[in-house]
């Protein structure tokens, strides 16, 4: 028997250490035992992190869909698979069952069928927090169309960017979102997206919001009236488990975003099979993750883990502060969630607000908190413990990446001793490594480093879509034989690590990875910009900002500053969105560079965090006046 479901302490140990020392045997047994293939595999894993080249699960045939659904049907048919919390708390909630969802993810796949959609390609879905959402993302993998969900935050330019990276045939999306009291116009955006973006044939539009939106003859279809006569049953495609089931993109150091590609058995195995451990989720538990599917963690964590494991996943279309900043408890309360996962801005957000607001509901359902998507402080920490969980509750900070599939280091609840602020242990079939400057391994505990990992894991990414070469650079040449996470990491006297944050050129805002030079990109367009460097602050709430240091052309010097500011937060809301809007934007008539001319961001962090004692030595710079002029200056 195999260890599927890990309820003690000794047992972690017991069965890390046989996923170390006998991966394939484990891994083989995990996937065995607890999945629906079609054809089982020839080989467990191969792998070679030069080229790189990873495949798990060789030879076998499946499809992820037949274990997120068909399978569930006999046992629990009639179980709720996806509960849906409209934006409006006065809309009533939809209460999804196995069976319903099997038919409408059916029905959909018919629809993409029709509409010319094949094995392989590439379907961009922009798509609010509805379940359409889900189903379209099943849709596609019940025929081997690979998905790429955009998050529906994002603007036209990215978007068409996006689009055009994977070659999308069809994008699927709605009239319009609503958020909070807002709504938007999301078949605008794609409309004018679609402008740059010749690949794409068909365009779906859910009906949402029920605006007057225009629709290109030959192109764009209501989804349903197709949805309406579509066939609820067909047969799932059978794939390889090394197809590519998903692109997701995120953000790098450099210009265009990274076309993240998940393959399809080992992802699966890895995101149920975390699922089940980091939640300990139990037939009967609600379990709801506040992200958006555009993200990994909704992709993880809201569709397929929770599915694999025939639980029963919220999704939720709004925001925590509408109507008022107690939505989440009621929420909470109105379901009987019993695993809570949210991000550390989403908790500072909420304690500003204060704890009373959460006295006037009932959250003794809940068993499990869980945090991702940046470092929780460790006054976030006890407030989540104190007030949502009333010290009952342990908090899983789980630490992972787009690129990692799935949750790398967690405390497994009433498993693993938590500890504020830290990820605590590896989770099963995790190494990790901590390496220092010169590039060698630092062996034992009470270090601090850049965070690696040594071996393969079956969730892993495997390229980046149409660039090999950049995959293999960004993540497999900075170690040798190591996956380089981008972050910084400590392990303390036990064993336990803690993330101290991205030691690259991404900072996280609010959660969201957001990569300095596509930023830096946009504002450059301004015409009266010349040149600028961003870099992160700390903020209570999000985390960190956004800092941008701009000098400006000649004919730049005698615009009024705060319009200028205006219009460079415009620039980079169209061109990124608005989550990548800087907080504050200095003038300068200068940027501190060294003498190869490379902009020297950790002085301009330094005094942006207005930590300015520690400067160093600048008198090497090729231009050190300048440092004194910034300082003087800064915001
Ligand atoms: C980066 C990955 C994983 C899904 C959400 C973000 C940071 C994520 C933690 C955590 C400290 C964290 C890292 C990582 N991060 N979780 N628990 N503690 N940092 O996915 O957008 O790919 O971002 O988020 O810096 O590298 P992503």
């Amino acid at each position: 028997m195999s260890n599927y479901h890990i309820k003690h302490l000794e047992e972690y140990y017991q069965v890390y250490r046989k996923s170390i020392r006998e991966p394939e045997n484990f891994w083989e047994e995990i996937a065995g035992e607890h999945f629906l293939w079609r054809k089982k595999w020839d080989n467990v894993l191969s792998w070679d992190f030069k080229k790189p080249e990873v495949k798990w699960f060789e030879g076998a045939k499946l499809n992820i869909t037949e274990n997120c659904l068909d399978r569930h049907l006999a046992t629990r048919g009639d179980k709720t698979a996806i509960i849906f919390e409209p934006n409006n708390p006065n809309e009533p909630a939809e209460h999804i069952t196995y069976w319903q969802l099997y038919k409408r993810v059916n029905k959909f796949a018919n629809v993409l069928k029709s509409q010319g959609i094949e094995k392989g390609d590439r379907v961009c879905i922009y798509l609010p927090m509805i379940p359409e959402l889900a189903v379209a993302v099943l849709a596609c993998a019940r025929i081997g169309a690979i998905h790429s969900v955009v998050f529906a935050g994002f603007s036209s330019t990215a978007l068409a960017t996006r689009i055009n990276d994977s070659n999308c045939k069809m994008v699927v999306t709605s009239d319009g979102s609503y958020r909070g009291a807002k709504t938007i116009d999301l078949k605008g955006i794609v409309d004018e997206a679609l402008e740059q973006c010749d690949s794409v044939k068909t365009v779906l539009v859910a009906k949402r919001i029920n605006s007057e939106i225009s629709m290109k003859s030959g192109r764009d279809y209501w989804l349903q009236p197709l949805l309406d006569e579509a066939s609820d049953e067909g047969k799932a495609e059978v794939m390889n488990a090394e197809d590519p089931l998903f692109i997701l993109y995120t953000s790098g150091s450099t210009g265009k975003p990274k076309g993240m590609v998940h393959t399809t058995g080992g992802y699966m195995v890895y995101s149920a099979y975390t699922f089940k451990n980091a939640f300990q989720y139990r037939d009967g538990d609600v379990y709801w993750c506040t992200a958006d599917i555009g993200w990994i963690t909704g992709h993880s964590y809201i569709v397929y883990g929770p599915l694999a494991n025939g639980a029963t996943t919220v999704m939720f279309e709004g925001v925590p502060s509408y109507p008022d900043f107690g939505r989440f408890w009621e929420i909470i309360q109105k379901h009987k969630v019993t695993q809570f996962y949210t991000a550390p801005t989403a908790i500072r957000a909420l304690a500003k607000h204060g704890a009373e607001l959460i006295e006037s509901f009932d959250l003794s359902s809940l068993k499990v908190l869980g945090s991702v998507g940046e470092p929780i402080n460790e006054e976030a920490w006890h407030w989540y413990n104190d007030n949502v969980g009333k010290r009952k509750s342990p908090i899983v900070d789980t630490w992972w990446q787009t690129e990692t599939g799935g949750i790398m280091i967690t405390p497994i609840p009433y498993v693993t001793p938590t500890k504020p602020t830290y990820a605590t242990l590896p989770f099963i079939g995790i190494q990790p490594a901590l390496m220092d400057e010169k590039g060698e391994e630092l062996k034992g505990n009470q270090v601090e480093g850049r965070l690696c990992i040594k071996f393969p894991w079956p969730g892993m990414a495997r390229t980046i879509w149409g660039n090999h070469d950049r995959y293999r650079d960004t993540y497999f040449s900075a170690y040798e034989d190591k996956y380089f996470t981008g972050d910084g990491a400590l392990r303390d006297e036990v064993g336990y690590y803690r993330i101290t944050g991205r030691v690259d050129d991404v900072i996280i805002v609010s959660g969201h990875n957001l990569g300095t030079a596509p930023i830096e990109d946009a504002i450059n367009e301004h015409p009266a910009v010349a040149e600028s460097a961003i870099v992160g602050f700390p903020h209570d709430v999000k985390g960190n900002a956004l800092y941008g240091y701009i000098t400006l052309k000649d004919e730049g010097e005698s615009r009024d500053q705060n319009n200028l500011r205006k219009e460079i937060n415009h620039l980079i809301s169209e061109r990124i969105g608005p989550i990548a809007k800087l907080d504050k934007i200095q003038f300068t008539t200068g940027l501190p560079k060294t003498r190869s001319g490379k902009i020297m961001r950790r002085i301009l962090r330094k005094i942006a965090e207005k930590n300015t004692d520690s400067l160093g030595d600048t008198s090497t710079l090729l231009n050190p006046d300048c440092v004194q002029e910034i300082i003087d200056n800064a915001l």
